[in-house]
C-alpha cells in the first residue's frame, strides 16, 4: 500500500503537484460533442459561453472507422478555441481498445495544458486510475504542463460499482464520476435497451383492493441504489458525483425528473447529449431559487451555525445550517456565472 505521505507526490519528476483540494468549478451540464464531425465543430465557439463544460467524445457513439478523426477534431477545437471559464474535458476510448493509449498520449502532447479533466471510460478498479495517473504525470513531466489534468471515471460496469468507493479514493487526480447507465445495464444483465431512465414494468403495485377494483401501479427509479453508491462514495473523498447521459431526446420531461431525483440525491450535473438538455440541465443543477431565500434566511437566524431557532413553524439547528450552507454555496457559484438567476436568488 502507497504510504499517506507520498499521496500527494507527483507521479513523474516534473509533473505539476497534484491539488489537495478540487479546483470549485460550475459544471451543471458536461455537454458532449462529436469531435469527428466538422459541421458540429463549426458550433463550438457559440456554444462556449453558454454551457459549463464543453466535452469532446471519443468513444462509444463514434464509428470505429472515425476514431482517429475524432481525436484529431478535438485536438483542433482546444487549439482553435478560447474556452474562458468553460471546462474543457474529453472523453477519450476505453483503456482496452485500440484507441485508448494514442487518444491520451497525442491529445496531452498536444493540448494538455487546455485540457481540464480526461473521462475514462468503464473503470473496473482502482487499477485503471493509477495506470492513468502514472501515464498523465509522464506526459505532463515531458510536455511541460503546469496545471494537473484530473481524471473522471464512468461508472458503468458491475465491477465498478462493486469497487466504487476505492476508485473514489485512488488518486488526488480523481476528479468526480458519472453514471454510465447504458454500459452498466448491458454489465450487469439487466434487461432493458435505454440510455438512462424509468422502465414501465420497474415498480410496486399496492395490495388487491377488496372491492376487486384496479390496484394502482408506480414506476421506481431503475438508478437509485447506484447514484446513492456513487454520491456517497464521491462525497466521502471530496470528489463529484454526476448523473449521465439521458438517451430519449424527445421525452424533456422524464430528462428533467431523472436529473432532479439526482441533484437532491446530491449530484451537481449531468451530461447534455443535444443542446435541448443545456437548459434542463441549468433548470435541474441551478437552486430553485425559493430553496435558496429560505436557506439564506436559516443562515442570517443562525449567525455563527449553532442553537435551534423556528422559522415557518419549522425546527433549525446546526444540521439544517449545513443543508442551507451547501445550497447557498452553490447559488453563489451560478450567480456568478448566471447574472439572470443572481437576480433571482437576490445576489
Ligand atoms: C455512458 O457511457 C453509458 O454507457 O451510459
Ligand atoms: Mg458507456
Amino acid at each position: 500500500m502507497k504510504l499517506p505521505a507520498s499521496f500527494y507526490q507527483p507521479l513523474a519528476i516534473g509533473a505539476p503537484a497534484p491539488y489537495r483540494e478540487l479546483p470549485m468549478a460550475l459544471e451543471r451540464m458536461i455537454h458532449f460533442f462529436p469531435a469527428h464531425n466538422e459541421k458540429v465543430q463549426a458550433k463550438i465557439p457559440g456554444l462556449i459561453p453558454n454551457v459549463d463544460v464543453i466535452l469532446g467524445n471519443l468513444e462509444d457513439a463514434i464509428p470505429a472507422t472515425a476514431k482517429e478523426a475524432a481525436r484529431a477534431g478535438f485536438i483542433k477545437v482546444a487549439q482553435e478555441n478560447d474556452f474562458a471559464g468553460t471546462g474543457l474535458w474529453t472523453r477519450v476510448n476505453a483503456l482496452n481498445s485500440p484507441w485508448g493509449l494514442d487518444d491520451i498520449v497525442e491529445i496531452v502532447s498536444t493540448v494538455g495544458d487546455k485540457l481540464d479533466v480526461l473521462m475514462v471510460p468503464k473503470v473496473e478498479g482502482v487499477w485503471d486510475i493509477h495506470y492513468v495517473d502514472q501515464l498523465l504525470a509522464q506526459l505532463e513531466a515531458k510536455n511541460g504542463i503546469k496545471k494537473p489534468i484530473l481524471i473522471h471515471a464512468i461508472l458503468e460496469t458491475a465491477q465498478g460499482v462493486k469497487n466504487v468507493n476505492e476508485i473514489a479514493a485512488a488518486s488526488p487526480r480523481m476528479h468526480g464520476m458519472s453514471l454510465g447507465p447504458a454500459d452498466l445495464a448491458a454489465s450487469r444483465g439487466m434487461k432493458t435497451t435505454r440510455v438512462g431512465g424509468g422502465h414501465p414494468f420497474y415498480g410496486v403495485i399496492e395490495d388487491p383492493k377488496e372491492d376487486g377494483s384496479a390496484r394502482v401501479f408506480a414506476q421506481q427509479d431503475l438508478w437509485h441504489y447506484t447514484v446513492a453508491r456513487m454520491v456517497d462514495a464521491c462525497l466521502s473523498n471530496g470528489i463529484r458525483p454526476f448523473y449521465g447521459p439521458f438517451g430519449d431526446i424527445a421525452d424533456t420531461e422524464a430528462c428533467k425528473v431523472q436529473f432532479r431525483n439526482s441533484f437532491l440525491m446530491g449530484c451537481v450535473g449531468a451530461w447534455s447529449l443535444h443542446p435541448v438538455q443545456i437548459d434542463i440541465a441549468k433548470d435541474v443543477f441551478s437552486p430553485d431559487a425559493g430553496e435558496v431565500k429560505f436557506a439564506m434566511q436559516i443562515l442570517e437566524a443562525m449567525p455563527d451555525g449553532t442553537g435551534a431557532v423556528m422559522i415557518d413553524g419549522k425546527m433549525q439547528d446546526d444540521a439544517t445550517w449545513k443543508q442551507a450552507k451547501v445550497i447557498v454555496d452553490l447559488a453563489k457559484r451560478v450567480a456568478e456565472k448566471d447574472p439572470e438567476r443572481a437576480t433571482a436568488y437576490g445576489l
